[in-house]
């Protein structure tokens, strides 16, 4: 099933989705052997509405990354299409993107090699401006006002990366990522690499930024604390599939998927009386931990890990399907235990 359709708007005229990634299927390598492995990123759909921020979450390895690769041209899908507001972009090179795609931008999680050494923020920011034929003088006039819409100086731009902070760096990236002024922001996990109270001060100017440009974010991140903060939905990525997708709240607080359980109960949360309930109620299922378990190839690739599994878990790849108001893809979604 397609995770989310158009969103009707309060006129009940149907709004095109600012992203729409449609059966994105991305395998690495080429041969006999790589086509015989697993692909990174397996039948994945979703939509992203005009102003709304995505979380994007799983564990390291489950694809996240691919995802945003595949989204940006920087990794060939195999299958399925990616659309900004409707503009079918999956085979653009990254030339014609430069040109064409102002409207999806990135930022990647380290300040510290995403950011050229040897240029001034000025010449880094300016450079995607100067692709999309804006002339030198207005391209410098926007690169100013960018590092100052991010609390920098002006004058910063005439300065190196290397005489930034990290979360001032992190700043830097994303002014460049909204200087073209994109509608669409891939942010790969952008705070993970910050200690916590920069983490914190990153967090709010990328949502004072969003609600201030009506931007939308596909927020990548492992916390689902951090993910709970700035977004409105989630999606939960293991192997490369959707495992679950649905409000942020509901997801994190009310999962139905075991592999979501799993993952909640794992993040820590501010309050000890929480944490252990959660803790318990993993334990409850006797769940797992991530490691080498080979998954099944033709079902559900949870199953080496997961305490409910059964003779159909292992032969049939459970589809999503609407448990409650969530749609989950487990068969036995209906016996997850309440957190
Ligand atoms: N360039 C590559 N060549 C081959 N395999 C790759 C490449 N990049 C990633 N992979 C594999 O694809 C899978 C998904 O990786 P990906 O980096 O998308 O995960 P992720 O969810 O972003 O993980 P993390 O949280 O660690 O960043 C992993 O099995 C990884 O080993
Ligand atoms: S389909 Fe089966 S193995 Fe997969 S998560 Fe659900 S119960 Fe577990
Ligand atoms: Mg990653």
């Amino acid at each position: 099933m397609t995770v989310a359709a158009p969103h009707p708007a309060a006129s009940g005229v149907v709004t095109v989705p600012a992203l729409e990634v449609r059966d994105l299927v991305v395998r690495y390598g080429s041969g006999r052997k790589a086509r015989n492995a697993p692909p990174a990123v397996d039948g994945v759909s979703f939509d992203i509405a005009p102003g709304e921020t995505l979380g994007l979450v799983g564990e390291s390895g489950s694809g996240k990354s691919t995802i945003g690769k595949a989204l940006l041209g920087l990794q060939k899908p195999s299958a399925g299409t990616v659309r900004v507001h409707g503009q079918d972009i999956t085979g653009m090179s990254l030339k014609q993107r430069s040109r064409q795609v102002a409207d999806l931008r990135v930022v990647f999680q380290d300040p510290y090699s995403s950011l050229n050494p040897s240029r001034t923020i000025g010449q880094t920011l300016v450079e995607p401006l100067r692709l999309m034929g804006i002339g030198a003088a207005e391209a410098l006039r926007r690169a100013r006002a960018g590092v100052e819409s991010v609390g920098l100086p002006g004058d910063a731009v005439d300065r190196y990366p290397g005489q930034f902070s990290g979360g001032q760096r992190q700043r830097i990236a994303i002014a460049r990522a909204l200087v073209c002024e994109p509608k669409v922001v891939v942010l790969d996990e952008p705070v993970s690499a910050l200690d916590l109270s920069t983490q914190a001060q990153v967090l709010n100017l990328l949502a004072d930024l969003r609600d201030q440009r009506g931007l939308s974010f596909l927020f990548i991140a492992h916390d689902l604390g951090v993910v709970r903060f700035l977004s409105q939905r989630a999606v939960v990525l293991y192997r490369g599939q959707v495992m679950e997708t649905g409000p942020v709240e509901a997801v994190t607080q009310a999962p139905r998927h075991p592999y979501t359980v799993a993952l909640t109960s794992a993040a820590p949360v501010p309050r000890p009386a929480e944490q252990a309930a959660r803790r318990a109620a993993r334990e409850a299922l006797g769940m797992g931990t991530a490691g080498s378990a080979q998954a099944s190839a033709t079902g559900c690739p949870f199953v080496p890990r997961c305490p409910l599994s059964t003779d159909v878990c292992a032969e049939q790849r459970p589809p999503l399907r609407l448990v409650g108001d969530t749609p989950t893809a487990c068969h036995h979604a209906e016996r997850v235990p309440a957190l």
